[in-house]
């Protein structure tokens, strides 16, 4: 048969196709590279330029590393892919350049290895490897390896779209923490974390990431530690060992490596390591005492009336309580500092009366200003250019509470300088602190009704190639999206200061990098009113906290959806003492105060809120000791006793400082659970004095109105009686809780509680010892502050024989067997020493 016109026609169709099929095989192996990943290793070292206080390294590649100390336990490492390293600059550290100390070069015969350490030659050394590809070990001063690139995957670049990474040998067993907040198990190994600031209503366990990412890590293995603070704000990933257990990996998509590495000191401990690192990043300061109280909220207590409705009930029904908040209802259509006329009439009276009851308020103000020519601010910030601004260099719009908003550029100093300066009305008209939301930046995408909006669309923030000052150093979105937030909250802090240096801020952010809390205390935004996320808050929390963030809390009971009485109780425990405690709820939940669950949840839950009156001078002296040397408030069990190993994945039990150990509830129904008591130390129960010795796991009763809390042998924890907001502990004396059975030391730090007079000596440092059965006080004189007026004695079987101070034998005692406490009034006036003789 002949082949007819038409199928001639279509072989010459199909051979044309072939050829162009070729054709685009060629060509988009050719363009490949333009639009994929370009991986390319460093290559040999070239050259080495030694500097008195770092080591510079060429590469084959072009690209340049930089090895620093910081100290001889603080390692820092830069690789720039083009070999010319950027301007040094941090919104991190406290310092944008952080001081270097000397180092010096050893090489090897054969000029294979270069050994780099302090001059002393104590602490880290590097140990670099120049062929084939440039390799990085760390050890520490007797050779044991800390951490190592890994040879089969040597630090890299992306030569197309500037990606870097780095790889690591991983032991089998090493585990990893903190990370910032993550909705992940307590140790992070074999989890991919990606770090982009997200706002994520109703995270589910796992959705990662969240609101705050912080590039920052703590490794244990075999009882040591190091940590590794990866300080780059472009959108950057940890792998720590999902991809390949043998490795982890990090980088980001753009900037340079630039990381440190923290060895923990001699003894490799967690506790070191989250020193060294709070050093570089800075620490919180100490808040105003009446931030540590309780904290209620709702998404939106309006109108004014039942504001002022709920202060009255908390006072009435005796239930603690120190700071009332003002969700975004309480302003005119949703435009920052301003308040609605129809709601909010009269914001100064109502202020004024919250605080003679003796209630702080604090608003909200979120970043998006609506765009509107009548509304001063956005005039204001479109006339002084503050406004962040499109690729095409217009003001950038997008739609949020407001409607269409214009947002500050909190990387411009002249913009956070603006931006602080109109709190000044509302700090007038009486408001006392600041709760900075939608600083992801969070944006509303356009809505399309056949596309889901998805957790992470990048429509939920500004454009990528938005343009940013960067402090000097202008940069796109993809860039500085991650501190956008942190600097709201460096914006809003510093402008409180400026206007009220006589009293110390309270900043709430939702969104944050490595040096938030500077800033800021944070919360971990929209969380589920559900019992997996009441399990959540003890990883979450702890984490953020070991990533040198000390002011955390959940929103108590959670936030989306209505707790039932039995979810909110047993939250209020749990969270009772986690630094920032405050009850927050979404818009059509139900009501959730701690008195609307009927009258035997009332009991339970003021019961709840007393404990953590009762113990705020102990968690007051945590912060000060926070400020001084960055120790973590809430700590995970293994951060504390980092050689237990049944402590590593301990993910439902916390500890507050050294010595309260918080085991909460958290399943529905259960009126027992097990607590494990770590090895190295023995602890006494709260409430009934019982003993449990270290390495023991014990099946412990827990009704309904019980908060599982034990104290740590030998220490001394300061209490208070009930008071019904922190305005009034200065009417109160302290009470000394003495876990007896074995020696201890401990400070009990007190101050006026606001201002900064303390930073010039007005405060007090209270050094107490126990040794056996002797007490000893060192206390400063000092009237102002609460006087140490009773010693309990936990643990005692009987009262003793004899019990005297400074030799006098006192009679005002009294023994409570079911507690096993013995209560000691002090005599008036000074005593250094209590003797018991049983
Ligand atoms: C965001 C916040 C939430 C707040 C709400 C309204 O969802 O995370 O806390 O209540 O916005 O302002």
């Amino acid at each position: 048969m002949q082949p007819n016109n038409d199928t001639r026609s279509g072989r010459d169709t199909y051979r044309k196709h072939v050829w162009l099929r070729v054709l685009i095989v060629i060509l988009l192996v050719g363009w490949m590279p333009a639009t994929f990943a370009a991986w390319q290793t460093l290559g040999a070292v070239t050259q080495v330029t030694a500097r008195a206080d770092s080591v510079e390294l060429s590469t084959r590649s072009g690209a340049h590393v930089r090895i620093s100390f910081v100290s001889q336990d603080v390692l820092r490492i830069r690789m720039n892919p083009h070999g010319v390293f950027a301007a040094d600059f941090s919104y991190a550290l406290v310092h944008a350049t952080p001081a270097l100390i000397a180092l010096k070069i050893d090489a090897d015969t054969s000029g294979e290895l270069l050994t780099i350490h302090t001059a002393g030659g104590d602490g880290l050394h590097v140990i670099v490897h120049k062929q084939p590809s440039l390799l990085i070990d760390v050890t520490d001063a007797q050779g044991n390896l800390i951490v190592s690139d890994d040879p089969a995957r040597p630090m890299a670049f992306d030569t197309q779209n500037g990606a870097v990474e780095t790889s690591k040998l991983r032991a089998a067993a090493e585990l990893y923490y903190g990370f910032g907040e993550k909705a992940l198990p307590l140790s992070r190994h074999q989890q991919y974390m990606t770090m982009w600031n997200s706002d994520t209503p109703r995270y589910a366990a796992g959705l990662d990431p969240l609101y705050q990412d912080i590039p920052f890590f703590v490794a244990l293995h075999d009882g040591k530690s190091y940590g590794v603070f990866f300080d780059n704000t472009w959108r950057s990933y940890f792998d720590m060992g999902k991809t390949d257990p043998a490795r982890y990996s990090f980088g980001a998509g753009g900037g340079e490596l630039n990381y440190y590495v923290f060895a923990g000191g001699a003894e490799r401990s967690p506790a070191n390591v989250l020193r060294d690192y709070s050093e570089l990043t800075g620490r919180g300061e100490l808040p105003p005492l009446w931030a540590l109280g309780y904290q209620q909220s709702r998404y939106s207590y309006t109108p004014q009336a039942r504001v002022e409705e709920v202060a009255r009930t908390f006072r009435a029904k005796k239930i603690p309580a120190d700071v009332i908040y003002l969700d975004i209802d309480y302003m005119q259509g949703f435009r920052v500092f301003s308040w609605s006329e129809r709601d909010f009439p009269a914001p100064e009276k109502m202020l004024r009366e919250l605080h003679e009851e003796g209630f702080h308020a604090v608003t909200i103000i979120d970043p998006g200003v609506k765009l509107d020519d009548q509304y001063p601010v956005y005039r204001s910030g479109r006339e002084q250019n503050v406004f962040t601004r499109n690729a095409a260099g217009e003001e950038l719009h997008a739609t949020v509470w407001p409607g269409q908003c214009a947002f500050p550029d909190f990387t411009d100093p002249h913009a956070r300088q603006w931006w602080g300066g109109w709190y000044a009305k509302a700090l007038q008209q009486g408001v006392d602190g600041f709760w900075n939301d939608m600083n992801e930046p969070a944006t509303f995408p356009a809505p399309d009704s056949n596309q889901p909006i998805l957790a992470h669309d990048a429509g939920k923030t500004f454009p990528l190639d938005a343009r940013h000052a960067g402090d000097g150093q202008p940069g796109d979105h993809a860039r500085y999206h991650n501190v956008y937030g942190m600097q709201m909250a460096r914006a809003t802090f510093e402008g409180l200061r400026t206007l009220q240096p006589q009293h110390r801020p309270l900043v709430l952010t939702r969104a944050g990098y490595a040096g938030v809390q500077r800033y800021a205390a944070v919360w971990t935004g929209d969380n589920v009113a559900s019992w997996e996320h009441l399990a959540l808050t003890i990883p979450m929390l702890t984490n953020l906290s070991i990533s040198g963030v000390p002011f955390v809390g959940a929103d108590v009971g959670g936030f989306v959806g209505s707790p039932s009485a039995e979810l909110y109780a047993r939250w209020l425990q749990a969270a009772v003492l986690t630094p920032f405690l405050r009850t927050h709820a979404e818009i059509g939940s139900n009501d959730r105060e701690p008195w609307s669950y009927g009258q035997d949840f009332e009991r339970i839950n003021r019961a709840t809120i007393e404990l953590r009156y009762q113990l705020l001078p102990y968690l007051y002296t945590l912060f000060a000791q926070h400020a001084a040397s960055g120790e973590a408030l809430l700590r995970p069990l293994w951060f504390a006793y980092p050689r237990d190993v049944k402590t590593y994945l301990l993910d439902d039990q916390y500890l507050l400082g050294r010595d309260l150990l918080i085991a909460p509830v958290l399943h529905a129904g259960d009126i027992k659970r097990e607590v494990y008591f770590p090895q190295g130390d023995a602890w006494r129960d709260w409430w009934s004095g019982q003993y449990y010795a270290g390495g023991s796991t014990v099946k412990i009763d827990a009704p309904i109105d019980r908060l599982p809390l034990f104290v740590r042998v030998g220490a001394i924890v300061p209490s208070q009686p009930v008071v019904q907001h922190t305005g009034e502990m200065s009417h109160t004396a302290l009470i000394l809780n003495v876990a007896l059975g074995a020696d201890g030391t401990s400070e009990i730090y007190q101050d006026a509680g606001d201002g900064y007079a303390y930073r010039s000596g007005d405060s007090r440092t209270t050094k107490i010892s126990l040794h056996g059965d002797f007490l000893r006080l060192q206390i400063p004189h000092g009237t102002d502050f609460q006087r140490i007026a009773t010693v309990e004695f936990i643990g005692l079987d009987a009262t003793p024989a004899r019990i005297t101070a400074d030799g006098k034998i006192l009679h005002e005692v009294s023994f409570d067997k079911p507690t096993r406490r013995l209560r000691i009034t002090l005599p008036a006036g000074s005593v250094d020493e209590l003797a018991l003789q049983r």
